[in-house]
């Protein structure tokens, strides 16, 4: 061999290895257990059933911006066009554009200064699907939001498919940042609750503090990834009150809390908990030992409650892993109303809800300070109170007030046909006081 082309060799050699380097694969993985339309601006987009992998590649050694997510319930016709329940793209399967709201968002820079790739996970368009971003060489952090963010999603934000960011839901300054000035919200911060990993608000999108990686490292986005098994176990519940005033939030088991306008407060509980509750109190005073009063839902005196408060109170009720593993779920009004209620398992079983102004339109016999009590409270006979037990009592015209303002919630004792749901044994639950 000569000089001359052992120096190409070694020319080539060197070439070839800077380009194998610098070369990125993103792997798109669709962990979940239906199908998802992948899309990616550079990219296109496909169709990625349960399971399947769809592989971009990068050119090496070459700066990229973009981003890619997740579409879901599509339908596309043979020339690839149609449109999607989240993430559309100007209904394309191949993608020129970004994705309707509310999609979970990875944004990129490849290949930037200094050899480095920069990541970003942003819920600034809102959340369709958790997902986890893992670079493949080992010890490298990854990122991650694997939260149920649609089964806890604030209902003003609850999109078919999806949780919507503020902005896309207010249009408006406030969330959307225009001016580039703006604090997080509410919102906002429900959002990094769930997924300290992302980017929670409008302003936070353009990759103000993203992750960075050696560029030439290749990456995996799992969709629907596995979840950390404390969320589901122990069976959880989360208690938000988006009440614009202070509840103090009550759970038998579990306890109590106060939760000021926009707080939550999560318990865990032991599997197969049953004849369990959960309330809200309003307008207490506890001193400094947890000890005082309430007006409404008042437990003994205590904050931290060991049994079932004083009626008017709205009540979540739940036995958990009953036979054939099934949870019941159920809101009450037979303790009569003092705050309206969201009580919803996440994972696709159904919510109840109990929202209706039943304190502005409580009959007069009924009405309490704080909220609309229960017949029974009141009258103590057995046409209210079913004493006599099984089939004694039927409805009356109270219990039809309360039925039909809020038809999911129990409205007299023996009002179980219509008011008990159940779920597969899910586990994590969410209670919003004020829905
Ligand atoms: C690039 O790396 C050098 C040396 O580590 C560092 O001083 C410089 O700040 C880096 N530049 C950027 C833009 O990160
Ligand atoms: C944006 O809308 C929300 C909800 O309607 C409101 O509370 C907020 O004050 C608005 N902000 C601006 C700047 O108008
Ligand atoms: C995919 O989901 C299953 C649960 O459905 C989980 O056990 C598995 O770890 C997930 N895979 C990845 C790569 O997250």
């Amino acid at each position: 061999m000569n000089l001359l082309s052992t120096q190409l060799l070694i020319f080539l050699l060197l070439s070839i290895t800077f380009t194998i380097s610098y070369a990125t694969i993103i792997e798109v993985l669709n962990n979940c257990s239906y199908t998802i339309w992948a899309a990616a601006t550079p990219g296109g987009g496909r169709q990625v059933n349960p399971y399947q992998t769809w592989t971009i590649n990068f050119k090496p050694n070459t700066p990229q911006t973009g981003r890619i997510w997740a579409r879901t319930k599509c339908k596309f016709d043979s020339n690839g066009r149609g449109s999607c329940e989240t993430g559309d793209c100007n209904g394309l399967l191949h993608c020129q554009s970004s994705g309707a709201s509310p999609n979970t968002l990875v944004v990129y820079s490849l290949n930037q200064i200094n050899n480095t790739d920069f990541f970003g996970l942003s819920l600034g368009d809102g959340f369709n699907l958790p997902v986890d971003f893992v670079p493949s060489t080992t010890g490298l952090r990854g990122i991650r939001c694997s939260a149920d963010i649609v089964g806890l999603c604030p209902s003003v934000l609850q999109v078919p498919g999806g949780c919507n960011s503020p902005c896309t839901t207010f249009k408006n300054e406030t969330y959307c940042c225009g001016s580039g000035k703006c604090e997080p919200t509410l919102y906002s911060k429900f959002f990094k609750d769930n997924c300290p990993d992302a980017y929670s608000y409008h302003l936070d999108q353009d990759l103000a503090n993203p992750f960075t990686y050696p560029s030439g490292t290749n990456y995996k986005i799992v969709f629907c990834p596995s979840r950390p098994t404390n969320i589901a176990n122990p069976p959880t519940f989360e208690i938000r009150n988006e009440c614009p005033y202070t509840v103090w939030a009550a759970a038998v088991p579990g306890g109590g809390q106060q939760l000021k306008s926009g707080q939550s407060w999560t318990i865990s509980v032991t599997a197969g908990t049953a004849g369990a509750r959960i309330w809200g109190r309003t307008n207490c005073n506890f001193d400094g030992s947890g000890r005082g009063r309430c007006e409404t839902g008042d437990c003994g005196g205590l904050l931290s409650c060991q049994g079932f408060g004083q009626p008017p109170n709205t009540l979540a009720e739940y036995a958990l892993n009953q036979f054939s593993g099934v949870d019941f779920y159920d809101l009450s009004l037979v303790d009569g109303f003092n705050i309206p209620m969201d009580f919803s398992p996440t994972g696709g079983c159904r919510g109840i809800r109990c929202s209706a102004d039943i304190n502005g339109q409580c009959p007069n016999l009924l009405r309490a300070p704080g909220g609309c009590n229960n017949p029974c409270t009141v009258f103590k006979t057995n046409e209210y109170c079913c004493t006599n037990g099984q089939g004694s009592c039927g409805p009356t015209k109270f219990s039809k007030f309360f039925k039909e303002r809020c038809p999911d919630a129990y409205s007299y004792p023996q009002d179980d046909a219509s008011s008990t749901v159940t779920c597969p044994g899910g586990g994590y639950y969410r209670v919003v006081f004020c829905p």
